[in-house]
């Protein structure tokens, strides 16, 4: 029997704050290559499970394992270097930098001391060339090639959001977190931003987890598969259309029931 490693995977996972169980006992795994949905009304824990992965909050218990690695425990840079970058849900750019600058700077809270130490060593003009050559084709991934002079300042809170995922993908990731990548961007554009990351899902081999608001839009996108969180737990996991056909999911999202239990 062949057996793979997934790309991240996670075993009862649990994240109190006090007495609020934010994140309740949740497994699930994705594989290198998969592109998958992480769906689920207001509150119900997606972005703490987003922080728990990546190293930015202790989880209360359950394991993380990210390309074969035991990662809980790990620091967020620590964590970065297994190979998993993340954009945040609020987007953070050097506002008086330009796009492609912004491009060049490691993504925000996994800035690990080696990449300055890279950045700064005497004789790596090569790689900096080929980091300007890299920022420049994430820009016309992303179709924001035209802003590339632009200062972040003067950028739409969607645009900045796809400077966001630009930077995410300087870092060469093999696998993503990306929270609300495409909220507000505008619907078209935001469709081909989805099949972009496709693209790169299948001929790169990066695995992704995707926050995604908007129910609607993401069942209608070449997903491979969606999770969907309900009051810190999985209430289902499966493809678009066995999600679209699911009552227990359409009255999650119409109960706006998402908040999560209080102990
Ligand atoms: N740092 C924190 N301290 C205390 N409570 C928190 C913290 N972060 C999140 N929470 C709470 O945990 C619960 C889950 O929040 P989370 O941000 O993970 O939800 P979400 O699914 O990302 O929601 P949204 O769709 O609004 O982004 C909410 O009740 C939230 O108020
Ligand atoms: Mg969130």
């Amino acid at each position: 029997m062949i057996t793979t490693m997934p790309a991240l995977r996670i075993s009862g996972l649990t994240k109190y704050f006090g007495g609020l169980r934010a994140v309740d006992q949740i497994s699930f795994q994705v594989e290198e290559g998969e592109l998958v949905g992480l769906i689920g009304p207001n509150g119900c824990g997606k972005t703490t499970t987003f922080n728990c992965i990546s190293g930015l909050l202790e989880v209360t218990s359950g394991s993380i394992e990210v390309l074969g690695k035991i990662a809980t425990g790990m620091r967020p840079d620590q964590i970065q270097g297994l190979g998993l970058t993340r954009t945040f849900q609020h987007t953070w750019l050097w506002r008086e930098m330009t796009v492609i600058e912004n491009l060049l700077v490691p993504p925000r809270n996994q800035f690990a001391p080696n990449i300055l130490s890279a950045l700064l060593r005497p004789g790596s003009r090569y790689k900096e060339n080929q980091r300007v050559i890299d920022a420049y084709s994430t820009l016309d991934l992303l179709e924001m090639s035209h802003m590339a002079h632009n200062l972040a300042s003067e950028l739409s809170g969607g645009q900045s959001k796809l400077v966001d995922i630009g930077r995410a993908l300087m870092s060469s990731p093999r696998f993503l977190l990306l929270d609300e990548p495409v909220a507000g961007v505008a619907g078209p554009l935001a469709e081909r931003i989805f099949q972009n990351l496709r693209t790169l899902t299948s001929d790169k081999g990066i695995g992704m987890l995707v926050i995604e608001h908007n129910m609607d839009f993401i069942l209608r996108r070449d997903v491979d598969r969606i999770i969907v969180m309900d009051r810190g737990r999985i209430l289902m996991e499966g493809a678009p259309d066995e999600i679209r056909q699911s009552r227990d999911v359409v009255e999650a999202y119409l109960g706006d029931t998402g908040q999560p239990q209080n102990e």
